[in-house]
């Protein structure tokens, strides 16, 4: 009989790290920043002054609970957050929703593993007796599992922080009607998303002086070689920042300074780059209010209203599963 060689099998994070390596041009998801470093270092991203997104969705949040609580109109619900990260924006929400006597189970998901935990401990702390189910694993996974629990609550779906805009536009409709599928005629999603402004301002975010954005983009490659045992020399390494104002995606690169070969021993992979080779690591798109609206129709929900700041920099979107 013939010997069969066992084939490793790769974990999702190294699977992906060598398709999009392979790739040309090539490519990293942004999803996996996330590790307890990137964490740290997206906290960093969120209190500086440039990364204007931030303060912008947690001045709509401070003031959405009573708009958001009329749609609901009193039904008992369950709060799902898609990529909750340390829920520092969404605490407003659910004091508000709290403090109306709202009646829900909170269930935000996240990859990081770390986020998840410093999110429990948040809410163990502040609100022990707030029904809270965490799931700590990727948002298709996530919407699985969801899928098959059997509560008849209403449910909202959170998905903010302008991560939608991590997808391209037409990743984005396939995403959410990917979620539509697991949700019921009369379910609500709430999606933040980035409006189209002065391309500066833009820019200013994602390529700030201190160096907090190349840091958190070169972490990346760090993690590379921390969990998959990589050589990547993060100094050979510069972060740059494109932002196109007529199709409305900024672009995060990693650019190699010269020719360079990464060696993945762990995996009997290596890599080689040319001098200048760029790796694309996050996709950034804004939105117009049209193209929102537009979104929602493709996708096949019933627009319901924007929430915005201020300023019109930033709408949380307000949709219902028809
Ligand atoms: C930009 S942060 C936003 C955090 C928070 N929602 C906010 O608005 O401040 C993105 C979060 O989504 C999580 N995330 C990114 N891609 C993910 C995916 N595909 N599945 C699950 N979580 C993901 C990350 O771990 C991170 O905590």
């Amino acid at each position: 009989m013939p010997k069969t060689i066992p084939v490793p099998t790769l974990s999702p994070f190294a699977a992906e790290v060598i398709e999009g390596l392979s790739e040309q041009p090539k490519r990293l998801s942004s999803k996996w920043f996330y590790d307890e470093r990137g964490d740290a270092l997206f906290q960093a991203i969120m209190a500086m002054p440039e990364y204007y997104l931030t303060d912008c969705e947690r001045e709509i949040f401070q003031r959405s609970g009573p708009a958001l609580l009329s749609i609901i109109a009193g039904r008992p619900f369950d709060l799902i957050e898609l990529g909750a990260g340390d829920g520092s924006k969404t605490q407003h929400l659910i004091e508000q929703f709290l403090a109306a006597g709202a009646r829900f189970v909170y269930r935000p998901i996240d990859i990081s593993a770390n986020a998840i935990d410093l999110l429990g401990d948040l809410i163990h702390h502040r609100w022990p007796l707030l029904p809270f189910e965490p799931i700590q694993a990727d948002y298709f996974t996530a919407l699985n599992r969801l899928g098959q629990s059997k509560t008849d609550h209403l449910r909202l779906v959170l998905f903010p922080g302008a991560n939608i805009g991590n997808f391209n536009r037409a990743e984005a409709e396939k995403f959410l009607r990917h979620l539509r599928s697991f949700l019921r005629p009369g379910d609500l999603l709430l999606t933040g998303f980035d409006l189209k402004k002065d391309p500066a301002t833009i820019l200013a975010a994602y390529n700030d002086p201190a160096g907090h954005t190349a840091a958190f983009n070169l972490n990346l490659l760090a993690r590379i070689n921390r969990e998959l045992g990589a050589d990547f020399q993060l100094s050979a390494w510069k972060h740059w920042e494109t932002y196109d104002p007529a199709g409305g995606a900024a672009r995060s690169f990693l650019v190699a300074d010269g020719p360079q070969t990464v060696h993945l021993p762990d995996l009997d992979h290596s890599i080689t780059f040319e001098a200048y080779e760029a790796i694309c690591v996050e996709i950034s798109q804004k939105y117009s209010r049209e193209e929102i609206r537009a979104l929602a129709a493709a996708a096949g929900y019933t627009f319901v209203q924007n929430l915005e700041d201020s300023r019109g920099w930033f709408a949380d979107s307000v949709w219902r599963v028809s």
